[in-house]
């Protein structure tokens, strides 16, 4: 029986990454490849050189085009809530990267409908309003305003629903229920949605990228069957692993269990208390075995998340693993390092975020990407 489990609804039990590329039919991003990334880029994105980005469907065929001049795009997205977390930012972080490096279009895609129809306790109206607040979050991550689309389902379909009628047309209840684990109790809306978060996958006759969590890898999986016969290219990916929940290394940061998150909204004091509390610590029970025995950084949560990103510094965040093995750094020191980096962090982002409340139309409407989608019709 295997101790973990990962599909686009569930990340549970310590993920062992190796494994689900085995059996997620995927690729390792090697050395090589990440050198041959570092050449095209110029550099190599923190999250690449410690591996949060681990993994990948025909990054090479990506890499390919856009070394001969052909290009591609890239593609994201995100099912509204009530509040993103600091987890729910990776992938934009990372994609915001991409394009600035590559200089290519991005899609990012709101699930309005997706969150309305899994969820039975929200309203249409909840789902909207989330994708407003959402969207804040992710232009505050700072896209390039006239090479990015962001669209929400619910406004958009009509350009996309002679696409999505095609795709659906390709796809049998049997392959979506054995998927995404759907029964015949289902909801008809959510049976018909994986349509729908492949067709931006279409949006343009290059290659499309995606980089998410690996938890989105079956869409990809059931749009690389039929793309090719409907003429567009087999999609991408570029896979992520999970930023731990606060209180230990196993499952993935998510908004079910609030005191396991950092939400972007969260204020300096909020949280300190929640690292300072709820931080699984991978130190000895008291001072004395501490400074004698050291910590352990492969377990213990505040090290774990300077490393993902938030000590981008080679150098120092080796120096601070050094010091807490070997007892030099406290576990209340280490948190302290990772409190103050996180009130840095988000205090820059809620500045963006008020920034970007002037900047919704021009990503949704009125940019140069935007405008010229508005006048598409995706067949
Ligand atoms: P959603 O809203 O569940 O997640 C949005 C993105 O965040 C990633 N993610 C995480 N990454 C690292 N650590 C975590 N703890 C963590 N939690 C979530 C997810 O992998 C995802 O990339 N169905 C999608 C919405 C969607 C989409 C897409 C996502 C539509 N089109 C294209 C990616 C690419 C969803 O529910 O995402």
């Amino acid at each position: 029986m295997q101790d973990f489990t990962v599909n686009p609804w569930e990340v549970k039990g310590k993920v062992d990454y190796d494994k689900l590329i085995a059996q997620f039919g995927t690729q390792p991003i090697t050395d090589e490849l990440r050198e041959r990334i570092r050449r095209d880029a110029g550099d190599l994105h923190v999250m690449l050189r410690r591996k949060v980005f681990f993994s990948h469907r025909d990054l090479e065929s990506v890499l390919k085009d856009y070394e001969e001049g052909k290009g591609f795009f890239l593609y994201t997205g995100r099912a509204p809530s009530l509040g993103m977390h600091i987890g729910h930012l990776i992938p934009f972080i990372f994609t915001k990267w991409l394009q600035e490096k590559f200089k290519v279009n991005l899609y990012i895609e709101i699930t309005d409908d997706e969150k309305f129809m899994r969820n039975p306790e929200y309203s249409l109206d909840d789902t909207r309003k989330w994708a407003y607040e959402n969207i804040l979050d992710i232009i505050a991550v700072g896209f390039d305003p006239n090479r990015t689309f962001i669209f929400q389902d619910t406004e958009y379909i009509r350009n996309m629903y002679p696409l999505a009628v095609k795709i659906a047309k390709k796809m049998t209840f049997s392959e979506v229920k054995a998927t995404f684990g759907l029964d015949v109790s289902s909801n008809i809306g959510i049976i018909f949605y994986p349509a729908l978060q492949i067709v931006p996958t279409m949006f343009e006759r290059k290659r499309c990228l995606i980089p998410a969590g690996i938890d989105q890898d079956p869409y990809w999986r059931l749009q690389r069957d039929i793309a090719e016969s409907l003429g567009f290219f087999k999609a991408s990916q570029i896979h992520s692993k999970f930023l731990p929940p606060i209180t230990g290394v196993e499952g993935k940061m998510s908004s079910s269990s609030p005191e396991s998150a950092i939400y972007l909204t969260d204020d300096k004091d909020i949280v300190k208390r929640k690292v300072m509390k709820y931080a699984f610590s991978g130190g000895q029970p008291t001072v004395e075995l501490h400074r004698r025995l050291g910590g352990n950084p492969e377990i213990d949560v505040p090290f774990q998340w300077l490393y993902y990103f938030f000590e981008e510094d080679d150098n120092r965040i080796e120096e601070i693993r050094e010091d807490y093995k070997s007892g030099k750094i406290l576990s209340g020191e280490l948190k302290q390092i990772l409190v103050d980096k996180l009130n840095d962090f988000l205090e820059d982002h809620r500045r963006k975020r008020d920034e970007a409340k002037d900047l919704v139309n021009t990503f949704k409407y009125d940019g140069k990407l935007a405008r010229s989608m508005w006048e598409k019709l995706h067949e």
